[in-house]
């Protein structure tokens, strides 16, 4: 959409403006997910990272070939829980000995990954949830560190729980950052929490994503979403805030303060957390087309933006992959001799529901094309999704295959990379970590 990548940019745009102003650049971190049909390999993509100057990087699940190819690099090296484990591993220790086992121990021989938290869970308390993981986040928590103990490796792998950032707020009659605190269902779950991670000098984990306040609110103050808004500023006895997540970040403070850890770290995944470093075309469409364009790469490991993200003003610009192998340049389009279009429809949402067609969507790179081009755009999606299979190509002989380049302006038509046509491992978002300086505080902004 439109809107989307006038966000993205802008987006991109404040956080250079962000480490300019009050930060000094620590790190640059990246979420590595792999929710696409065809991933390059990961060796090419750790490549990237190194080249890019990225040195934190988050796996959502412990991906075996993604830490194989992390091994010898000073990347540091999230791991996650996902939530589905939780419940076992909180009934059963065992459970959580044998997945530091297998997910960290044999990754931290040295010279191997240098693995630096656990993640266990993700926003296991959100409302979604109904609760569900309420009861089983602490034990699952507490078997991760304890595990990571006795496996000799706690004082320097933490285990820790990214929470959503609605778990505290400022009650209603009184919006401001001084007045927050946990929310009061989750409050006593979230101390308990707060107090075991103390004990293992493990942060505060949240996620903050004005990005998302904004696109599920039509009556969130735009402005307040970005670092420059004014107009909607709130006052809050002599602070001032005029952007939403400063707001959101003190209030948090405020509530880690009442609870009695007025020093606790805390780690913020923000902004960028929601970029992507690749494009992901399997990702849920559910909360927006944008969801598979959050990458600061294509799905082909070419940059989308000039970004420096050394933070020293170098103008750089990103690295892409090197060496990427593509399938041969053929496509396929919609039969240019095709008169009988009747059932054109049909055929083009059932390619649609396999591939990825969002940048058809309205605002997006190929929405100016006319019925015959959305055909031929969704057929050439589902082929090359097929990796050019000649019976993909065919869509009851309305399809043909092409060698001439059917692109027409920014609306390009992909030839897939040829590396495989598996749900498996992928890269995802973009984190930033920051440190701020004279601050008890030392807030990482993932
Ligand atoms: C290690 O992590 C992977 C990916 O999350 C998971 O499938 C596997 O079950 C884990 N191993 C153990 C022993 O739990
Ligand atoms: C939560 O509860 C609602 C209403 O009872 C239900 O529709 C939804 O499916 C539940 N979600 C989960 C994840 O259990
Ligand atoms: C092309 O497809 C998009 C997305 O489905 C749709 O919004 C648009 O109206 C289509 N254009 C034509 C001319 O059918």
């Amino acid at each position: 959409m439109a809107e989307t990548r006038f966000f993205s940019n802008y987006l991109l745009i404040l956080l250079l403006v962000l480490m300019d102003l009050a930060f000094e650049v620590r790190s640059v971190g990246v979420n590595w997910g792999t929710m696409a049909t065809h991933l390059l390999p990961p060796e090419k993509i750790v490549q990237m990272l190194i080249e890019n100057g990225f040195d934190k990087v988050k796996l959502f699940e412990a991906n075996d070939e993604i830490l194989t190819a992390l091994i010898k690099t000073d990347i540091e090296v999230m791991v996650a829980v996902p939530n589905y484990m939780l419940q076992d591993m909180s009934a059963n220790s065992q459970v959580a000995r044998d997945w530091v086992e297998e997910n960290v121990t044999s990754y931290t021989f040295t010279g191997g990954v240098n693995i630096r938290y656990v993640v266990v869970g993700n926003e296991p308390f959100l409302q979604t949830y109904n609760g569900t993981f309420s009861r089983v986040t602490l034990p699952a928590l507490q078997n991760i560190q304890q595990a990571l103990n006795d496996a000799g490796l706690g004082n320097r792998i933490k285990a820790t729980v990214p929470f959503n950032a609605d778990i505290y707020n400022s009650p209603d009659p009184d919006p401001v950052p001084s007045a927050g605190d946990f929310r009061p269902e989750l409050r006593d779950l979230t101390v308990e929490i707060i107090q075991y991670l103390d004990e293992n000098d493990a942060p505060f984990t949240v996620n903050i994503y004005p990005f998302l306040s904004l696109f599920g609110n039509e009556y969130f103050p735009v402005d307040y979403a970005f670092f420059d808004g004014s107009e909607n500023a709130i006052k809050d006895g002599d602070a001032i805030y005029t952007n939403v997540f400063d707001a959101n970040l003190d209030t948090l403070c405020r509530a880690l303060k009442k609870a009695g850890y007025p020093s606790m770290p805390i780690r913020v995944e923000s902004w960028l957390a929601n970029k992507c470093l690749i494009d992901e075309n399997a990702k849920s469409i559910a909360p927006g087309n944008f969801e598979r364009h959050w990458g600061i790469f294509e799905f082909d490991g070419k940059p989308k933006y000039e970004l420096d993200l050394s933070g020293h003003q170098e103008n750089k610009g990103l690295i892409g992959a090197h060496n990427v192998e593509y399938l041969p340049r053929r496509w396929c389009v919609l039969n240019p001799q095709a008169d009988d279009l009747s059932d054109l429809r049909n055929s083009i949402d059932f390619a649609c529901t396999f591939s990825d067609c969002t940048p058809l969507g309205f605002g997006s790179s190929c929405n100016h094309l006319d019925v015959r081009g959305n055909a031929s755009y969704a057929f050439n999606m589902y082929y090359q999704l097929g990796n050019q299979q000649s019976w993909e190509c065919d869509f009851s002989g309305l399809a043909a295959v092409t060698y001439e380049d059917p692109s027409d302006g920014d609306c390009q038509f992909p030839v897939m990379i040829a590396y495989g046509s598996a749900l498996a491992l992928q890269m995802h978002v973009v984190d930033i970590f920051l440190a701020q300086f004279g601050a008890i505080m030392v807030l990482f902004l993932v």
